[in-house]
C-alpha cells in the first residue's frame, strides 16, 4: 500500500505523469455517483493490487458513508465537490448519468485529476472535443470507460479480424435490448438525463461495427421514442465500402444478445452477452466447423479498463492507444448522426 505521507503530488496533490513515469505506483481512485455501475465496478477494482480505493462521493452524505462502508472506501464525501479537493485522489472514476460527463470530467481534471469516465464519454462530439481540450491543458490522462474494448474475447477478435482471419468483413450485425418498464423520470426515459436506449446502450453496437468497419460511409436510422422524447428503441443500417452493419438498442424486447462478425473466409460469433462476453465461436465458412474459444474475465470485466488506467498513468500517457480519444469522437459522430436522423434532441443543448 502507498504511504500517504511519502506520496509527492503536485501542487493539486495528485500523482503527476511526470512522476508515474518515475517510478510506477498503485493509484488512489475516486467515484462520484454512487449508482449501479459504481456498485459493479467497485468489487472488480478491489480485485486489483495496483488499485487503492481511496474515496467516494454521493449527493447525499449517509449514501456516500455506507458505500465506503460496503467497499471499504476511506473517506465518504457527501458532495462532489469535497472529492474534487481531495488532494490525494490521484483519479476519479465518474458513473453519473450523460448529462453530467463532461462538467464533472472538466472540473475534475481542472482539479489535476486523472479521469476514467463512464460511457457514453459524453453525449455529444463537440462536448467531447471540450473534455479533450480540458485535459490537454492540465496534462492529465482522459479515458472512456468503454469496458469492452478491453473485453479478452473481444480484443482478440478484433485481432483476428485485423490479421485477415475471416477474408473481407462484409457483414456487422449487433443489437443490445432487453425489455423493462421504467418510470418517466428514470435516468432511461428522462430526457434532462440524456435517457434513451442509444446512448445507454446502442453505443456498445455502435462500438463493434466501428471498431471492425470504421466509420459508416452512409447511415440510415430509424427510432420509437416516447413522449418523454427518449428512444425506447433504435435501428440502423451502415453502408460501408463493400460492407454493411446493422445495429439495434432497444427497452421493448429481449434480444440474445449475440453479435456476428462476417467475412469471405469465416465469421465469428461473440457469445452472449456479447458486450461482456466470456468466449466467442469461429466458424470456417467453406467446411462449417466452428471451434468454441472460452476467454474468462477478471471479476466482471471492468479490471481491464482500471489496469489499462495504471498502465497509461504510470508510463506518462494522457490517453490509451488501445481506446483513444479520437474513439472517443468517432463513435459520438456516429451516435450524434442517429440522433439527428430519429430527432432526439436533450433540453440541455
Ligand atoms: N459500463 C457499463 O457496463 C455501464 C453499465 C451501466 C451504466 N453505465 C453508465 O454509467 C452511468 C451511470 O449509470 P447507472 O446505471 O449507474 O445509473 P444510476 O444507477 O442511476 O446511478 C447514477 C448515479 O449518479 C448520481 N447522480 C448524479 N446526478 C444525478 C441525477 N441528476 N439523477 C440521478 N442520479 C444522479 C447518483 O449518485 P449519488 O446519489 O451517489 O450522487 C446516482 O446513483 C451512465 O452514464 C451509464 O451509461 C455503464
Amino acid at each position: 500500500m502507498l504511504s500517504f505521507s511519502k506520496r509527492k503530488g503536485n501542487a493539486l496533490g495528485a500523482i503527476t505523469l511526470n512522476e508515474m513515469k518515475e517510478k510506477p505506483k498503485a493509484l488512489n481512485w475516486g467515484i462520484i455517483g454512487l449508482g449501479g455501475i459504481a456498485h459493479a465496478f467497485v468489487q472488480d477494482l478491489l480485485l486489483l493490487d495496483s488499485a487503492n480505493l481511496l474515496a467516494v462521493a454521493s449527493r447525499t452524505q449517509a449514501k456516500a458513508n455506507a458505500f465506503a462502508q460496503q467497499y471499504g472506501a476511506k473517506r465518504a464525501y457527501g458532495s462532489y465537490e469535497e472529492i474534487m479537493n481531495d488532494k490525494e485522489v490521484d483519479i476519479l472514476y465518474i458513473a453519473t448519468p450523460h448529462d453530467s460527463h463532461k462538467s464533472l470530467a472538466i472540473d475534475a481534471m481542472q482539479s489535476g485529476k486523472h479521469v476514467l469516465c463512464e460511457k457514453p464519454m459524453s453525449v455529444s462530439r463537440s462536448q467531447v472535443e471540450q473534455m479533450i481540450h480540458a485535459a490537454r491543458a492540465n496534462n492529465v490522462f482522459l479515458m472512456e470507460a468503454f469496458w469492452s474494448r478491453f473485453n479478452p474475447s473481444i480484443s482478440e477478435v478484433l485481432q483476428r479480424v485485423k490479421r485477415g482471419e475471416l477474408g473481407e468483413v462484409n457483414y456487422v450485425n449487433a443489437d443490445f435490448s432487453f425489455y423493462r418498464e421504467d418510470p418517466d423520470d428514470s435516468r432511461m426515459l428522462n430526457m434532462d438525463l440524456a435517457g434513451g436506449s442509444l446512448l445507454d446502450m446502442g453505443v456498445y453496437p455502435v462500438f463493434l461495427s466501428y471498431m471492425v468497419l470504421g466509420i459508416p460511409l452512409e447511415i440510415q436510422a430509424v427510432g420509437q421514442l416516447h413522449s418523454t422524447g427518449a428512444d425506447l428503441q433504435t435501428a440502423a443500417i451502415f453502408k460501408y465500402n463493400n460492407a454493411v452493419a446493422q445495429i439495434m438498442s432497444g427497452f421493448k424486447s429481449q434480444s440474445d444478445m449475440r453479435a456476428r462478425i462476417c467475412g469471405t473466409k469465416a465469421s465469428i460469433f461473440i457469445e452472449p452477452i456479447w458486450h461482456e462476453t466470456q468466449s466467442y465461436s469461429f466458424l470456417e465458412n467453406q467446411s462449417g466447423e466452428i471451434t468454441n474459444f472460452k476467454r474468462p474475465t477478471n471479476g466482471k470485466g471492468f479490471t481491464y479498463e482500471i489496469e489499462e488506467c495504471t498502465a497509461c498513468i504510470n508510463a506518462g500517457k494522457q490517453e490509451s492507444e488501445k481506446w483513444t480519444w479520437q474513439n472517443s469522437l468517432d463513435l459520438m459522430k456516429i451516435t450524434d448522426e442517429i440522433r439527428r436522423q430519429i430527432g432526439i434532441k436533450y433540453p440541455f443543448e
